[in-house]
């Protein structure tokens, strides 16, 4: 199992620069921030998404991932994918589907559900301060 997890990581080691580190201003009235921690090992993960209320598409994410290497990989490859996307879309985006592009091994599949969990907390944040625009049922996740 060690062999086949180190060939499935590679899409992290072979490039080993994760996109989009950082943080933005969480009092900024366009940006929504979520606050996630995994269960199983209490990693913990921070995105950021920023908002262009004009079509509710998301121009600007940062991470803050303090965990294993999966759920870097997962917050970077998360970021890369949302980015001009719309808040509604966004949302629906599965775990699965990342873990399917990373590759992730069974024992990983937490580390893809904490950026699933990560980008709903922060979607949710920004309806919270923008309620008008709330469009998206973030139910039953
Ligand atoms: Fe060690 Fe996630 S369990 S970093
Ligand atoms: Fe827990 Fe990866 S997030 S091991």
């Amino acid at each position: 199992a060690a062999a086949v997890f180190q060939t499935r990581r590679s899409y992290h080691e072979k490039d080993n620069r994760p996109r989009n580190v950082g943080s933005m201003n969480k009092t900024d009235t366009d940006v929504g921030t979520g606050l996630v921690g995994a269960p199983a090992c209490g990693d913990v993960m921070k995105l950021q998404i920023r908002v262009d209320p004009k079509d509710n598409t998301i121009s600007e994410v940062k991470f803050k991932t303090f965990g294993c290497g999966s759920a870097i990989a997962s917050s970077s490859y998360l970021t890369e994918l949302v980015r001009g996307m719309s808040l509604e879309d966004a949302a629906r985006i599965r775990n699965t589907e990342i873990a399917k592009e990373l590759c992730l091994p069974p024992v990983k599949l937490h580390c893809s559900m904490l950026a699933e969990d990560a980008i709903k907390s922060a979607i949710s944040n920004y309806y919270t301060k923008n309620p008008k625009t709330a469009t998206t049922n973030l139910g039953g996740t």
